[in-house]
């Protein structure tokens, strides 16, 4: 039987996939084949996690250097070649990763992934970092990871990653958006005057 990714507003609305710089539907499931070869390759990448941290925001400042720019403690390097070093990329890496391991290991138990990227999407309002930049990670992540898989790495297991990445980026753009509309309903109710100050 199939996996089916559930959770609300699996297909977001055309506005909302335009924000997210999406352009087709994300997929509704994925296979247990699919959770399989993701599973299987991630033993293999665990083993190289902070290596894969690195290389994929190294790379994703070298071919959109404007998501630089939303990070306090890199938009001023200038040499990139600096940051491989950096213990400070090293940490956000691990923190990122970490994040693609508990997805992974949630695979099995969709509500509790769905909430977690709702909640990182949320977090992302907060950040500044906008939807239209999210995809951008998961093809950064593939392209660091299919030199440490070499031979096990096939087209059925891009397409099973790029499923997961695509699910997560989905439901991180409705955390996002939700925030943002949460902070915009309470900026209009601080601004409206308080009819029960003003009756007299
Ligand atoms: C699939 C996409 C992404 C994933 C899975 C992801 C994951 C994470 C995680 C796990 C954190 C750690 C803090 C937390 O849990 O809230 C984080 C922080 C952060 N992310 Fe992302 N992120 C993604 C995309 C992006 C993009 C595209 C940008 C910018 C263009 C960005 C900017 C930031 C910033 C500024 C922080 C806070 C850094 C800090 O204060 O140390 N993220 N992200």
């Amino acid at each position: 039987m199939g996996c089916a990714i559930s959770g609300s507003g699996l297909r977001p609305r055309t506005q909302e996939k335009e924000r997210a710089g999406l352009k087709e539907d994300a997929p509704s499931s994925l296979s247990p084949n699919q959770i399989q070869l993701i599973k299987e390759s991630w033993r293999v990448i665990e083993e190289d996690i902070a290596r894969v941290g690195i290389i994929m925001f190294v790379r994703l400042f070298e071919t959109h250097p404007e998501c630089k720019d939303v990070f306090f403690l890199f938009r001023d390097v200038e040499d990139l070649e600096r940051l491989r070093t950096s213990r400070e990329l090293r940490a956000h890496g691990l923190r990122v990763m970490s994040f693609i391991e508990k997805s992974v290991s949630r695979l099995d138990q969709l509500q509790r992934l769905h909430t977690l990227a709702l909640d990182l999407g949320r977090s992302h309002y907060r950040y500044n970092a906008p939807p239209k930049y999210f995809g951008y990670v998961g093809a950064e992540f593939i392209c660091a990871v299919q030199p440490i898989l070499q031979d096990k790495w096939t087209p059925e297991v891009e397409q099973a990653w790029k499923a997961l990445f695509a699910y997560v980026t989905w439901t991180m753009t409705q955390g996002f958006l939700e925030e943002e509309r949460n902070s915009q309903l309470q900026t209009t109710s601080r601004d409206r005057p308080d009819k029960r100050n003003t009756a007299i």
